[in-house]
């Protein structure tokens, strides 16, 4: 039995094999329809969201399966005190498969080592969101035909941000892959990243603050949220949240091919008049969060429809 609890759970084959079927699914949705016919999905959300856990739900629908879960923990039996190990001993009697996110780190891998059932982990604290990963790289080898020889930009809460936390993880085993890292010093990637992961994979990297500086030099932007759930202080956060504003002026700045991801959701970070510049592909790339979700959920489950 297999779960998701971080980007490196699959070696880049595996990936090229999944994201190969997510792109059959896109084309042709009808043919999966019925493949999880019987089988249930977990959603077991500690925490907001509306994109991962619908594109979740979503996913399992549309392959023909049923859902069940809980959107918060005050509504489930976390708040009488259940840990997250008895929860999934008891989820994996009524569900084929699990999707969890918890504000805690590594609660879904607590999870994983009590279950019967596949769990993938749909975010845990500000430490790693892997289906966001797995959207963001199938987003971008599907719009740029490849994942390597790419500039990233990866612009705003680099130190909370666990999508950018995985997305790095995920992309330094792609060959020609550098990373221009944009963020206010209080934001930085945190350390363990920058010597762990870049440094010790020696991929080229530089750290800026100013985004203008660098649009040009990109072929991809990686927009992210100030984390406001993660600060310590209410001041430090209202410092913060508006840093970084990618406007119509600063698109004028970046190559005709440079394209604008975000995970979602948006707060300032982009002016809503940048939506209908053809660069900017966050809204495609929740839609291909489904299919990569879809995807996931068939391997995970052993079902193949090929
Ligand atoms: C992200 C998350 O939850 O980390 N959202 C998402 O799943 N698409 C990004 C964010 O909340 O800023």
């Amino acid at each position: 039995m297999r779960h998701l609890m971080s980007p490196l759970d699959f070696n880049t084959e595996e990936l090229e094999q999944l994201f190969q079927l997510a792109n059959r699914i896109e084309a042709n949705p009808e043919a999966y329809s019925h493949a999880c016919d019987g089988k249930k999905l977990a959603t077991c959300f500690y925490e907001p969201s509306t994109r991962t856990r619908l594109s979740f739900e979503a996913a399992m629908l549309n392959l023909g399966g049923s859902v069940l879960g809980f959107a918060d923990q005050a509504n489930s039996s976390a708040a009488k005190g259940e840990s997250v190990a008895d929860t999934i001993r008891v989820i994996s009697c009524y569900a084929d498969i699990c999707a969890m996110r918890h504000p805690k780190e590594g609660a879904p891998m607590v999870a994983s080592m009590n279950s019967q059932i596949p769990v993938i982990n749909a975010g845990d604290g500000g430490h790693q969101h892997p289906t966001q990963t797995l959207t963001d790289l199938l987003t971008i080898r599907s719009l740029k035909g490849t994942l390597g020889g790419l500039v990233i930009g990866l612009c705003g809460d680099l130190k909370f941000g666990r999508t950018v936390h995985s997305l790095i993880n995920a992309l330094v085993r792609y060959p020609d892959i550098s990373f221009i890292l944009i963020s206010p010093e209080e934001l930085r990637l945190p350390d363990y990243i920058r010597e762990d992961v870049l440094k010790a994979n020696h991929v080229p990297y530089k750290e800026v603050v100013r985004l203008e500086d660098v649009m040009s030099e990109l072929d991809l932007l990686y927009m992210t949220r100030v984390q406001k759930e993660r600060f310590f202080n209410e001041e430090d956060y209202v410092r913060m949240k508006d840093f970084y504003i990618l406007d119509k002026k600063k698109m004028t700045l970046a190559g005709p091919d440079m394209l604008v991801l975000h995970p979602l959701p948006r707060v300032n970070e982009i002016a809503v008049e940048v939506d209908s510049d053809p660069r900017a592909v966050y809204f495609k790339q929740a839609q291909y969060g489904v299919y990569a979700r879809m995807a996931l959920i068939l391997t995970l489950l052993n079902i193949s429809v090929d």
